[in-house]
């Protein structure tokens, strides 16, 4: 059987192939028959497409299958395609042949069922068309990523999955029993990527980082992909500056690649279009919470992070991503440095997505001071010797150098205006589930 044998549903949908008899392969979506025709839509990777069996077009034997086969049955039809207007695209398949690859037992999933439902069928529920629509929008953001990077003459590094520290607080660490000893599942890339810039000068990553959240949002995962990137000689605003333009590029990647999905989504392009060409404004988090006064009335106490609440009504008064930089000190990872020109702060930023999807990229500066990073461990209750390595990089020709990690779930979901980051990952791991 070859691959040119078989048109996909897309180009008979295009209008390219009207008269012709061809063969189309794929899973029926709906079917439904009525004496001597069956009606049934099929789906493959590109579109949906009504055939129309009819008894006398086909061997008897054939439509008898058609009669038979349930949805989510996988065939080969032959058919000619005809014009229709009142047919979903525009077009449909008058079926001469049909086989019938496998014929499907009673599909579990049918309207209306509850969310826990779907995920416990989520092997099955990836074949619905939205979360088919959000999948192909995150390979495109995942492509995205890497051409940005590497576009710009970043070199991709891996780091171990298996690391024996902490790089964004112990409280979320997932303990891997590793031989007699105990280690953890990687929290971030970047302590690593920090000894990769000494080698490589800009490097990027993207890979599964593992979080125990203990709280259950829309926005947290246990196990996420962050795209991370660390670069030697890069202060806090060069980073800024960088994310903000990788953000824009995927977007635009997005907008030239998935207009179907989108449209399927029901997402706001031309919303999504003033993304690339807008500017993304800076604020510092002391200028977040005056704006929080002013027009929300909210009163947050200098210090505080900012939760998602606070998050969301800052964002009410902006339609682009927007860099928050500047949060206090004292509640920033280890690795954060004082900002000198305003020592309660760090050289550190957040980009807030808006439409309430929260914190889309987290970086910093990194610290270049010892015995600051060795105080703020010890007051973590961290075993400081396991940092010793760390420490070398600022020993052995130190250069300023900063980074981010860009949440790649959470960005798909504000691209897609998903309602869950659940269903931007295929298989969601979550407080609550880590089946199937
Ligand atoms: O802000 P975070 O914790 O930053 C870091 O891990 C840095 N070490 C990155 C760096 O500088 N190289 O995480 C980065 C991003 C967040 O902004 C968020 O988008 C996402 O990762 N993220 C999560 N996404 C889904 N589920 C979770 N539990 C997440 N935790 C963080
Ligand atoms: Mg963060």
């Amino acid at each position: 059987m070859s691959q040119s044998d078989f048109t996909s549903i897309e180009d008979v949908l295009s209008g390219e192939t009207v008269g012709k008899t061809i063969q189309v392969r794929g899973w029926i979506y709906r079917t439904r028959s009525s004496g001597n025709i069956v009606f049934m839509t099929l789906r493959d990777v590109t579109g949906v497409l009504q055939a129309t069996v009819k008894r006398g077009n086909l061997p008897d034997a054939e439509f008898e299958d058609a009669v038979k086969a349930l949805i989510e049955s996988s065939v080969q039809i032959t058919g000619v395609v005809k014009e229709d207007k009142r047919a979903p695209g525009g077009y449909e398949l008058q079926v001469t042949n049909l086989l019938v690859v496998n014929f499907a037992e009673p599909f579990p999933i049918t309207k209306d069922q509850s969310p826990e439902f779907l995920m416990d069928q989520r092997h099955l529920w990836i074949r619905s068309r939205k979360l088919t629509s959000i999948l192909k929008v995150r390979s495109t953001v995942v492509g995205a990523i890497h051409s940005f990077f590497r576009g710009k003459g970043f070199y991709e590094f891996d780091a171990p999955v298996l690391q024996p520290n902490q790089c964004e607080g112990g409280s979320t660490l997932f303990e891997v029993k590793y031989y007699d000893e105990k280690t953890y599942l990687s929290q971030s890339w970047q302590l690593y990527a920090e000894a990769g810039v000494f080698a490589l000068e800009r490097i990027y990553n993207m890979g599964p980082t593992f979080r125990a959240e203990k709280s259950k949002t829309s926005r947290h995962l246990s196990e996420f992909w962050m795209a991370e990137m660390e670069a030697a000689w890069m202060d806090l605003s060069d980073v800024t500056m960088l994310a903000k333009e990788e953000v824009k590029y995927i977007v635009s990647q997005v907008l030239e690649k998935n207009r179907k999905e989108l449209e399927i989504l029901e997402q706001d392009i031309p919303k999504l279009e003033r993304i690339v060409s807008e500017e993304f404004p800076t604020i510092t988090y002391t200028e977040a919470l005056r704006i929080l006064k002013e027009k929300e009335g909210m009163e947050i106490e200098w210090g505080k992070d900012l939760r998602t609440v606070e998050e969301d009504n800052l964002m009410k008064h902006f339609s682009t991503p927007v860099v928050v930089t500047n949060y206090p000190l004292e509640i920033m990872a280890f690795y954060k440095p004082m900002d000198e020109k305003d020592p309660r702060t760090a050289l550190c930023f957040d980009m807030l997505a808006p439409e309430g999807y929260g914190e889309i990229i987290g970086g910093s500066q990194r610290s270049t001071d010892i015995a600051a990073m060795t105080q703020r461990l010890e007051q973590m209750g961290e075993c400081v010797g396991n940092y010793q390595w760390y420490f070398d990089l600022r020993r052995f020709g130190s250069v300023p150098h900063s980074g981010y990690g860009l949440g790649v779930e959470r960005l798909v979901a504000w691209i897609c205006k998903a309602e869950n980051i659940k269903d931007t990952i295929p298989f969601p791991r979550t407080l609550l589930r880590f089946r199937p």
